[in-house]
């Protein structure tokens, strides 16, 4: 089915400048800005709350089959609630870091975020970035990116920002799961972000889209 609004997909794996593109772009369009990820460790962290193993598939599902999950938004970006709890103060701990590739994993939440993040394109224009969202949460978009970056550049940028997160490893289970894993969608536009500003980047990304005639 298709969705009812524009929708520009930005994936790449962790650490690869996506989210400082997308909040950008989404500002600079005037779209909503949904950051996928946020959602993904949302989740974690209420399960972690729960005392729930993150390797626990069947529990996992259980306790999220159970939370009452709230979207909403807040300065035009998408903001979540867990059983009337806003987690953002905790997405980035360092356990979140450590069990969000085991969490997101589980078919059973994939499932319940994916439904949540297609509604957002009932209501609204926007830009969502994640590991999967040209290729499976929205695969009929004419608009999608792929961010990527060396190795060595996304390592300084996490240790920039002060954080502890296995990139390597989130991005190789990432990368490897069964449900719609990390992949670069065929029809994608890819951009290494290594050299370049956030900026310039958000400037290929609009030049594009306007090639293909999105009005904006
Ligand atoms: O973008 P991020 O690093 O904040 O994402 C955290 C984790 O969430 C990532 O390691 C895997 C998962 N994720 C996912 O499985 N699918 C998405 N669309 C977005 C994130």
């Amino acid at each position: 089915m298709k969705e009812a609004h524009r929708v520009i997909a930005i994936d790449g794996p962790a650490a690869s400048g996506k989210s400082s593109v997308a909040r950008e772009l989404a500002q600079r369009l005037g779209f909503l800005y949904v950051n996928s990820g946020a959602m993904y460790r949302a989740i974690t962290w209420h399960v972690l709350q729960h005392g729930v193993d993150p390797d626990d598939g069947a529990r996992i599902a259980q306790t999220v089959e159970s939370a009452r999950i709230t979207c909403c938004l807040e300065n035009n970006q998408s903001r979540i609630l867990i059983d009337d709890v806003d987690p953002t103060d905790h997405l980035r701990d360092d356990r979140v870091n450590e069990g969000v590739s085991r969490v997101s994993s589980v078919p059973r939440v994939r499932e319940i975020l994916v439904a949540k993040m297609r509604s957002y394109a009932r209501h609204h224009d926007l830009v969502m970035e994640g590991r999967d969202i040209g290729s499976f949460v929205f695969p009929d978009t004419a608009y999608k990116f792929y961010i990527d970056a060396s190795p060595e550049v996304r390592l300084h940028r996490r240790a920039a920002q002060g954080q502890r997160d296995e990139i390597a490893a989130r991005d190789r289970a990432d990368s490897s799961r069964r449900a719609s894993p990390l992949v670069i969608a065929e029809d994608a536009h890819v951009i290494d972000s290594s050299n370049f500003t956030i900026e310039s980047v958000v400037g290929e990304i609009i030049g594009r889209l306007k090639m293909k005639g999105l009005a904006i």
